[in-house]
């Protein structure tokens, strides 16, 4: 049996991505750290889907957690990672909660790199799909979110690299960036939390779209053979990597 490992899937587009992984017949394995809520998707789809649902309550901004995460999953076979769990934080620079920042540097880039690497490792030579979500903020900087937009660029340009080198060496693997813009979930009041700057008036109202369409997004990203999916006024675009990528001879 193989599984769709998703972070962050307790709620907003993990979740979605959850209920459309599994209505697509995949088996999910689900981590957050609110276990009780992990429980209840649990239940959603194991009533509705025929799928196992394993699910892995973690804190994956605390050191080590990503490699006891991928250890927990050592007699598991995965098909699928997709590295979503992350949050942001509204502030201008000067006014920036260092700790804060520091957190979502270990969530946004640390673990979704040691969970990213371990899968290559393990599954480069599998038909396996690692998408790593950034945001239109891993392709633009906002003013009012510098730090998150770094941590995403990391996440685009990771990612783009994974692909590239994949491709290059003809390995079965794909790894693909996914870059939602506004999108209906907790991500505005947690990036608002601690911040200097109230997330409610900041994005048109009209500018978002459901969690559920964009899981539909990631899923047409994920059937095709685009390497980047990015969200632009409410549309997906399915692109080719957009870093120049340099192959040096060795
Ligand atoms: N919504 C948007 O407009 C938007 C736009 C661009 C990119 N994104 C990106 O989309 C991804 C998903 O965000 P979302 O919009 O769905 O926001 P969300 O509703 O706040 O979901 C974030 C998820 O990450 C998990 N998480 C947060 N801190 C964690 C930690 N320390 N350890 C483990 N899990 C943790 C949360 O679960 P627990 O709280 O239970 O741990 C939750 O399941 C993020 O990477 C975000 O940067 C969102």
């Amino acid at each position: 049996m193989k599984y769709t490992l998703i972070t962050g899937a307790s709620s907003g587009i993990g979740k979605a991505l959850s209920f459309q992984y599994a209505e697509k017949g995949h088996n999910l394995i689900v981590t957050a750290r609110r276990e009780y809520e992990l429980n209840k998707l649990k239940a959603e789809i194991q009533d509705k889907y025929d799928v196992e649902v394993v699910i892995k309550p973690f804190d994956l901004s605390e050191p080590d957690a990503a490699e006891r995460l991928y250890e927990e999953l050592a007699g598991l076979s995965l098909e699928n990672m997709i590295n979503n769990a992350g949050f942001g934080d509204f502030s201008m620079p000067w006014d920036v909660d260092v700790t804060k920042a520091q957190r979502m540097i270990d969530l946004n880039v640390r673990t979704l790199t040691t969970l990213s690497l371990l899968f290559v490792r393990d599954y480069a030579n599998h038909n396996s799909t690692l998408i790593n979500v950034a945001s239109v903020g891993g392709y633009s900087i906002f003013d009012i979110a510098v730090t998150y937009c770094a941590t995403k660029f990391y996440v685009s340009s990771f990612t783009e690299g994974l692909a590239q080198s994949l491709k290059e060496q003809g390995l079965p693997m794909q790894a693909k960036v996914l870059a939602p813009g506004p999108t209906e979930s907790e991500f505005v009041t947690q990036s608002s939390h601690g911040g200097a700057i109230a997330g409610d008036n900041l994005f048109a109202e009209d500018s978002f779209i459901s969690a559920a369409q964009l899981a539909s997004y990631a899923y047409q990203l994920y059937e095709s053979d685009a390497d980047v999916g990015i969200v632009n006024n409410r549309k997906l675009e399915l692109k080719k990597p957009m870093y120049l990528y340099i192959s040096v001879p060795h």
